[in-house]
Parts: structure tokens; C-alpha cells; sequence
């Protein structure tokens, strides 16, 4: 039994074969490759390389080569069709089973295939060519779009002067070219009509690259109708489980870090124009889980950019809300809300591609941050509505599956909301509440570009512990030997703490002469917050808890070092080289 070649393909498509291998195999990446430990033999040297657009993997050790259906077949003996079954499943398709109606749908799919790929051509070729597409080319050019931005999308004009449908007839039994919803059927004419009749197409494809449906723009402002339509729901076209654009976005993940979710294909199209094409757009439905997780399997972070006005917040909210739960540990989802009624491709045309990145650098929020600014806005100043606020977060962190992340996400949550309540909170955070501190400036830190890195966190609560208890710090001032901190920030500020208090002896938060935002900082992120100011008087246990801080800050350090000699190593290859990283690697475990 033979597997069609195309369901092979998809499956191929769907994954990359880093993903795959990285499930058994820690990868690391290296230039365009990643490399790790060969899986076919014991090895202490990398040798085995993989290679997401050559799709395969090769090592060098044991001349192993192949796709991701050899990897798991070799690495989990299996035969090819439970090789098939088992990635299928990953790629979250439907098995496989050579029934009566594999076969059958198999045979559906390709006319369907070929029909829309028909009447794609056709109507391409009619904007091209026909007379009647003067307006709709009119209509294009006004917009922005060249000759080759209608080309590279494939957009064509459906003419109303022939009957398509007959045409089709010819070539294709009826029920197949209904199966594909280009027409209905419109009983008083006793005709099928056009669906996209008088409008420009725009082709959607499944991640293969074949058309599955089509997207229809008006080229007049008709109150009457609809400014888009699409195919409606077929057999093979499933808008929750596709995306637009998917097709070529994914063939950029081996270069880009980073996909923009849009709403409209005028964004996909005007973005892409400006040579921003890491972007796909949601087929003018609500965001699923579903789309979440396909983007995911090529691209770790993904930056939503809804529409600038009211309906656009809307739907950017929704989408947080429906994907919140599905959030993993390796995998960031942001929000970029534009300004001034802009969507995506209006931003990108009237200011440009770098503007357009650095807004994206700069005001890229992440999803928590997002809900939690959200429901902060809609809260006043009465305890009933606070106390919703907090239920409504608390509802909203227990739906995320993974529990790390959920841990987390509630955590967050629940320490800003414990910003609402200064006098519930213990002794010290009281002291730390009478410092002068603005609120214009804490919500910028909502707005704060880059998200913080494990490190400084880490850091902010060794520097908290000291603005904290610097007394007891200083009684135990040999901890601090060989600390060394890493963002620059954070640097000053030790230092200057050290300095202005005579190594802690006689520290005074309140005169520390030192920029208060690099203290807001450490009062604002560290995480240790609560459980320092909870157990305030417990000196061993806070002496505990910073020991185990400065072991993380410590490890970090050697982390570095050895991520450094592990590149350096990928390139010399040198002993020496190697040897030092097994004596750092053996300290990381002492430690
Ligand atoms: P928008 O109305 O924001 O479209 O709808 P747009 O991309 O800015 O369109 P232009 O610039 O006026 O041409 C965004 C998406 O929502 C869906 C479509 O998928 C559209 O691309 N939509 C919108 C519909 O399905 N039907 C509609 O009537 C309007
Ligand atoms: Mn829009």
C-alpha cells in the first residue's frame, strides 16, 4: 500500500525536522543548522547536523542521513507507516487508513484541487487581459499594489460576461465543482452564479501551497454587500485549521525568529509589499487554539497585530482569551496594538518597513501582560469590581494547561493585584510603599520593550534582598564574593549600593543618591518579593533564599561560559577546548 505522495508532503510541510528530531535530540543552533549528539552512537562531540530547508538531518559519525521519516524510524524502530501515523498525528492531521473513503476523498481532492486552481488561472488571466477589469485594476493600483505584488499573490478579477460554471462543466462532473462553493445555485434564475462575482480573488492556500478557497474583495463601496467574503466551509477548507499566507511565511522560519498574526489579506499583501513576509493572516474568523499551535511548529514567538481601532482590540482580546490555555514554556505570543484607527497595512505603507519593526520592537506587549492591562482598565475603585478583576484573572490563569506556564502567568497576576491592597500587605512592603514612586512611571514598565531575561530577574531579587535586609547582608558580607551581575542596569546599581552604604553597613534606601527607576525596577520585578516580605523576620530563611539566588547567578555565569566554548568548540574542535567545558560542566554540578 502506497501513501499518497501529497499526504506525505503536507506531513513533511507541517513539521520541520528540527522539531521532530528535538524531541529526542538537544539541538543547538548553529548558523543555519543546528547541531547535538549523534542519537546512533555514544558520542561526547557533536557530529550530528540538521537542516530545516534541505529537510534533513546527517551525522557525520555514522554517515546517518535522511528525512523525518527515517529519523523516528531509525531512532524509534518503527516501520514507515507507523512512522507515518506517529508524525501525522504530530503534525495534527488525520491518519492514514487506506479505507474506502481515504481513497474516495483522496480522488475528491484532487478535482477540487484543480478546479480552484482553474479558476484561479482564469480570473488572474481576466484582470490581466480583460477590458471589463479596468476598474478592478483602477482599484489595485490605487491601493498601492504593482503588477508583481498581484502576481506574487496570485489576485485575480472575477468578470461578470461568461459563465464559468458551464466552462467547468466540460471538463468536470457537476458535485465536484459544487463540492468547492464557487458557485450557488440561484432558484429563480434557475443558474449558478458566481459567488466572487465583480470581485477581486484572493487565493488562499493550504500549507502545501494548492488553493483550498478564495477571499473576495468589492472594488466599490456597496453598502449592499459584504466588503469580503470567502469560500464558505468545504470538505478541504477548514478556516479555523488554516491561515493565509502560511504557505510562504513558514519557508522564512529558518531565518526569522519571529511571525506577525494579521487580520486581513490586505495586511498579509501590504506588509509582504514592504518586505515584512514572516506574516499570515486568520481567515476573517475568530483566532483558534488550533492556528496557535500550527504557526508554533515553525515559529517560537508570534507578534498579533489586529486592526488599530475598537473592533480590532476586540478581536485581539478574544484571541487572547481563546489561546491563553494552550501557551507552552518555549513559545511567546505578544500583542502589537496600533494607533490612530491603523491596521498593519496602512501603518506599513504610510511609514514605512523600519518604522514599522521598531514600534513592533518597542510596543510589543506579552499575552499576560495584555489581559492583565486589559482588566486593569476596566476596574474601578470599588471593591466589588476589584474583586472581580481578581476572580476573573485567577479563572483566566487556571485554564492554561501547561503548569509551569500557568504557575507563572498566576504568579504575575497575582503580584500585581497585591499592588492594589498596600495595607494587607506585610511590614516591609508598607515601608516600600512610602517611597515616592509615580504612577505614570510604573505603567511604562507595562509598555517595557523587550521582555526581561531570567538573569536580571534573578537579579532583581539579590538586589532586593539587599535594599531589604542590609544589615544581615552585611553580617554575611562573604556571600557576596564573586557575585557578578550582568545587565548593566543592575551593575550600576550594585555598585553604587555598595559604595553609598560602606559595603551595606549603613544603607538608607530613602537617600541612596542613585536613578530611582533603576530601584523601581528591582521593586517592581523581583520575584522574591513576597516571600522575602512575608518572612521578614526570619533571617535564616531569607539568608537561605539568597544563597540559593546567588547559586542561580553563579550557575548563570558558568552557563555562559559554556554555551561560549560549546560554539567556539563547533568551529575548532580543539581538545583543550573541550576539556575545559567538561570542568565547567562538572563545577555547574557541584554547585
Ligand atoms: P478589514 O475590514 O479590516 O479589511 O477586515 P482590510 O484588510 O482592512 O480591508 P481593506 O483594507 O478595506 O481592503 C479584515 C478581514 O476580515 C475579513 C476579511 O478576511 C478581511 O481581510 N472580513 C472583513 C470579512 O470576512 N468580511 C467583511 O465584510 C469584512
Ligand atoms: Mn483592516
Amino acid at each position: 500500500m502506497k501513501y499518497p505522495k501529497e499526504y506525505l508532503d503536507e506531513i513533511k510541510n507541517r513539521l520541520k525536522v528540527s522539531a521532530v528530531v528535538s524531541k529526542t535530540v538537544k539541538l543547538k543552533k548553529r548558523g543555519r543548522e543546528f547541531i547535538g549528539l549523534s542519537p546512533f552512537k555514544t558520542e561526547k562531540t557533536p557530529s550530528f547536523t540538521v537542516n530545516d530547508e534541505k529537510e534533513f538531518y546527517h551525522c557525520f559519525s555514522t554517515s546517518e542521513h535522511g528525512n523525518i521519516f527515517d529519523f523516528v524510524m531509525k531512532t524509534q524502530n518503527l516501520r514507515f507507516g507507523e512512522a507515518v501515523k506517529m508524525l501525522s498525528n504530530l503534525a495534527g492531521m488525520q491518519p492514514y487508513t487506506f479505507s474506502k473513503q481515504d481513497e474516495e476523498r483522496e480522488k475528491k481532492w484532487k478535482l477540487y484541487k484543480s478546479i480552484n486552481k482553474n479558476f484561479s488561472e482564469f480570473y488572474k488571466n481576466e484582470l490581466f487581459k480583460n477590458e471589463k477589469s479596468h476598474q478592478a485594476k483602477n482599484y489595485l493600483k490605487e491601493r498601492g499594489l504593482s503588477g508583481i505584488d498581484v502576481k506574487n499573490f496570485n489576485l485575480g478579477f472575477v468578470t461578470e460576461d461568461l459563465d464559468y460554471y458551464e466552462i467547468l462543466k466540460k471538463d468536470f462532473d457537476e458535485s465536484s465543482i459544487k463540492e468547492t462553493g464557487l458557485f450557488y445555485f440561484d432558484e429563480k434564475r434557475n443558474k449558478h452564479i458566481s459567488r466572487f462575482r465583480n470581485r477581486i480573488i484572493f487565493p488562499i492556500n493550504n500549507i502545501s501551497g494548492n488553493i483550498i478557497g478564495f477571499g473576495g474583495r468589492i472594488i466599490d463601496d456597496n453598502k449592499n454587500l459584504a466588503k469580503y467574503i470567502n469560500s464558505p466551509e468545504t470538505l478541504f477548507f477548514k478556516k479555523g485549521s488554516n491561515l493565509y499566507n502560511l504557505d510562504k511565511a513558514r519557508k522564512l522560519s529558518n531565518k526569522l525568529e519571529d511571525v506577525y498574526l494579521v487580520e486581513g489579506y490586505m495586511d498579509v499583501i501590504g506588509l509582504s509589499k514592504n518586505g515584512i513576509e514572516n506574516t499570515v493572516a486568520n481567515l476573517g474568523t475568530a483566532l483558534t487554539s488550533n492556528q496557535i499551535q500550527i504557526l508554533n511548529q515553525f515559529y517560537n514567538h508570534i507578534i498579533i497585530c489586529f486592526d488599530g481601532d475598537q473592533s480590532g482590540y476586540k478581536a485581539a482580546l478574544r484571541a487572547a482569551e481563546n489561546i491563553i490555555d494552550e501557551l507552552k514554556p518555549d513559545k511567546k505570543v505578544s500583542f502589537l496594538l496600533l494607533e490612530d484607527n491603523l491596521d498593519p497595512d496602512n501603518y506599513v505603507n504610510k511609514f514605512g518597513k523600519d518604522k514599522f519593526l521598531q514600534i513592533s520592537n518597542q510596543k510589543s506587549i506579552p499575552i499576560h501582560k495584555f489581559i492583565f492591562e486589559h482588566y486593569m482598565s476596566q476596574t474601578n475603585e470599588t471593591p466589588s469590581s476589584k474583586a472581580i478583576f481578581e476572580k476573573t484573572l485567577r479563572e483566566i490563569a487556571s485554564k492554561i494547561k501547561d503548569s509551569f506556564v500557568k504557575k507563572y502567568t498566576l504568579e504575575y497576576f497575582l503580584q500585581k493585584i497585591s499592588e492594589l491592597t498596600p495595607n494587607i500587605n506585610s511590614k516591609f512592603r508598607k515601608n516600600y510603599r512610602t517611597f515616592p514612586k509615580s504612577l505614570a512611571k510604573t505603567k511604562s514598565y507595562y509598555n517595557e520593550t523587550k521582555s526581561l531575561k531570567s538573569f536580571e530577574i534573578k537579579e532583581f531579587s539579590f538586589l532586593y534582598i539587599l535594599l531589604a535586609k542590609p544589615k544581615l547582608v552585611h553580617e554575611n558580607i562573604h556571600l557576596l564574593d564573586n557575585v557578578k551581575l550582568y545587565s548593566d542596569e543592575n551593575k550600576q546599581l550594585y555598585n553604587e549600593i555598595l559604595n553609598q552604604s560602606d559595603n551595606l553597613l549603613n544603607l538608607n534606601f530613602q537617600e541612596l543618591n542613585i536613578d530611582k527607576s533603576l530601584t523601581d525596577r528591582v521593586m517592581n520585578y523581583a520575584s522574591v518579593k513576597h516571600i522575602i516580605s512575608k518572612n521578614l523576620s526570619d533571617d535564616e530563611k531569607i539568608l537561605e533564599i539568597f544563597e540559593e539566588i546567588i547559586k542561580d547567578l553563579k550557575n548563570y555565569e558558568l552557563e555562559q561560559r559554556i554555551t561560549e566554548l560549546e560554539s567556539k568548540f563547533s568551529q575548532d574542535l580543539s581538545e583543550t577546548t573541550f576539556n575545559e567545558i567538561k570542568e565547567l560542566k562538572k563545577l555547574q554540578k557541584i554547585n
